[in-house]
């Protein structure tokens, strides 16, 4: 099927051509003179714009380019002589082969369609033909739907293109057009001889603005087209070809033409580049070195103002730090102030506290003494109880010896002896002044002393006045139970209690009157109580006795010093303890004294001995 189209398609051309070759004759060939048939001279038909195989020169007319070379080159070879004539477009160049005007079109890429209407020769030069886009493209990687390719008009590449659906198909006549036309976006890519266009981009200075992508559409091979049946011709090119391709002279025009362009960086390019790039080293050093020390600036503008602040909140802060050293000095010397007030208050006290102390002792000494006065009344008349007998006893001598003597029966026998006898008596009556002197004469120093003694000695000056009122007195003691104090005050304190006592018994007129004195030890202490059974002391009373000047008696009998004495006496200057009880009877006041003699202790038998 595309066999025949093609053949149709030629035929066709073959039409066209024939028709241009009686009525038209192209510009071209009027310049030229007309083909000779001379065996030895052959016209060869070329594109007059397809750098740089084929080209005319501008001024002089004159083809030249590679296949110019090669074709002239082949010719002299073959001893033929070349004239050529110039056909607008590749199709004017096939149809001037094709009406005989030219015998060759020289250099031309062989494919399917052009074997139909040429003889090739063997081939003189190979191409690549790449789909070329521009640099930066990156949508189009090879020939795909949507894409718009420019090529030569009646070339290699538009014949390719024709059988691919889907892509857009735009011809130029040259090179030219065809590198800016992709240049300036109106298509996507270019398929033509890629070393002819690579060139002449290179030369316009535009050959970085383009690429090639993938591997070659067509690898395409140049050879000299002759025209159909020409055998002859053909065959004489043939035969020097395969000598002449390859060989340094062909090397030579290859070079020549193809060689390679001068290098973009040339020595000038080079030092201007170099230089360029110098002088923007130097600029953006220069600019960087100035935005750098404007950043540097700006920091640094910045520490200041953050140092000029903290200077600032350092000097509020030594302000206040002042202030409050200030303060503190103020709040100082003001503690000292007070320290002081403090301390004169503290002397003050002192003084007061030490004058309230001596004025309580004075007191104390005082009722003391009232107490000792009390006692000594009791004790007078204790005395009188005690000395009226003996006085009785002395009346009676003197009446006696006065009687006696009235009578002249006193002989100094019988005067010597109630003499005698009055003496005792009299010797007795001054002994118990003696005790009684004894008794309130107050004591120096604390001294161990045994409480049976004192007891002893205490009851025995109170039982004749307590025996006058019916009373009767018993003691329960454990030997030489020894205490640590002052013996006259503790006997006073004893008379104070038995006293109570007795006023108590007689007061309350009890049928039997009894006081039961015990005395013992009590783990470490020393023990008296002392107890009656009249009756005992009143709930509302009891609390109180102790109390100075607490008396439930008539005035005049009773002070309500003597148990106040009692305890100042037994708890604050011998360190005792003196408490008050009811009993069943009567009242008991028991008075504990830390004990200093041998510890006794009650063994299984239950007579009490010494612990050592
Ligand atoms: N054995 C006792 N029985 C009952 N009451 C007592 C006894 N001993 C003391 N009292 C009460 O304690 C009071 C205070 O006694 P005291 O201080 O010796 O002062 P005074 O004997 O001058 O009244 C007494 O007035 C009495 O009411
Ligand atoms: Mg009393």
């Amino acid at each position: 099927m595309q066999a025949t189209a093609i053949r149709m398609k030629t035929m066709a051309r073959m039409i066209i051509l024939l028709a241009a070759a009686v009525g038209m004759a192209c510009a071209a060939c009027a310049e030229e003179a007309p083909p000779s048939a001379a065996s030895d001279t052959i016209v060869a038909a070329i594109p007059p714009d397809f750098p740089p195989t084929y080209f005319q020169d501008r001024q002089s007319g004159k083809p030249h380019g590679f296949a110019v070379d090669v074709m002239n080159e082949i010719a002299r070879r073959a001893g033929l002589k070349v004239v050529y004539v110039f056909g607008q477009q590749w199709d004017d160049v096939e149809r001037l082969v094709l009406s005989g005007k030219a015998d060759v079109a020289p250099n031309l890429i062989v494919d399917d369609a052009r074997s139909q209407l040429f003889t090739f020769t063997q081939p003189v030069e190979t191409v690549p033909i790449y789909l070329t886009v521009r640099s930066h493209e990156s949508r189009f990687y090879g020939i795909v739907p949507g894409i718009k390719i420019g090529v030569i008009k009646e070339s290699v590449g538009e014949h390719y293109l024709k059988s691919i659906p889907a892509i857009t198909v735009i011809t130029y006549s040259n090179l030219h057009s065809l590198i800016f036309e992709l240049l300036s976006g109106q298509i996507d890519a270019a398929l033509t001889a890629t070393p002819n266009l690579m060139k002449l981009a290179n030369e316009a200075g535009v050959g970085d603005k383009i690429k090639t992508v993938g591997e070659p559409v067509i690898d395409g091979k140049r050879a000299i087209a002759v025209r159909k049946g020409n055998l002859v011709l053909a065959a004489r090119l043939n035969k020097v070809i395969a000598g002449f391709v390859g060989s340094p002279e062909y090397q030579a025009l290859y070079r020549k033409w193809w060689g390679t362009p001068e290098p973009y960086w040339n020595a000038r390019r080079v030092a201007g580049a170099i230089a360029a790039t110098l002088m923007l080293a130097i600029l953006s050093m220069g600019g960087w070195r100035y935005y750098s020390i404007k950043r540097l600036n700006a920091r640094l503008t910045e520490s200041m103002a953050g140092l000029e602040k903290a200077q600032r909140r350092l000097q509020e802060q030594a302000a206040l730090l002042e202030e409050e050293i200030a303060e503190r000095h103020l709040a100082e010397v003001n503690l000292a102030v007070k320290q002081e007030q403090l301390e004169e208050v503290n002397h003050s006290l002192e003084d007061r506290i030490a004058t309230t102390l001596k004025e309580i002792r004075e007191k104390d000494q005082m009722l003391i003494q009232q107490g000792r006065f009390a006692a000594m009344g009791e004790m007078i008349s204790n005395i009188s109880h005690q000395w009226r007998q003996p006085l009785n006893n002395v009346g009676l001598i003197i009446q006696n010896l006065q009687e006696m003597s009235e009578n002249g029966e006193l002989d100094p026998a019988v005067l010597d002896h109630e003499v005698r006898v009055a003496m005792d008596v009299i010797q007795f009556m001054s002994n118990t002044i003696d005790d009684f002197r004894y008794f309130f004469r107050p004591d120096k120093e604390k001294d161990e002393f045994i409480v049976n003694k004192v007891m002893a000695k205490t009851i025995n000056f109170m039982l004749p006045a307590l025996r006058n009122y019916g009373i009767a007195i018993t003691l329960d003691e454990e030997p030489d139970v020894c205490i640590l104090g002052y013996p006259n005050e503790y006997s006073q304190m004893l008379i104070n209690i038995i006293n109570n006592a007795k006023d108590a018994l007689l007061e309350r007129k009890v049928p039997d009157p009894r006081i039961r004195i015990r005395i013992f030890h009590d783990n470490e202490l020393g023990v008296v109580t002392i107890a009656d059974n009249a009756g005992g002391i009143g709930a509302d009373v009891l609390p109180k006795v102790f109390d100075p000047y607490f008396t439930t008696k008539e005035p005049g009998k009773g002070t309500g010093i003597g148990l106040y004495m009692s305890k100042v006496i037994v708890e604050k200057n011998m360190g005792g303890r003196l408490v008050a009880r009811n009993v069943p009877d009567g009242a008991e006041f028991r008075i504990e004294m830390p004990s200093c003699g041998p510890l006794w202790v009650a063994p299984p038998d239950g007579a009490l001995q010494p612990v050592s």
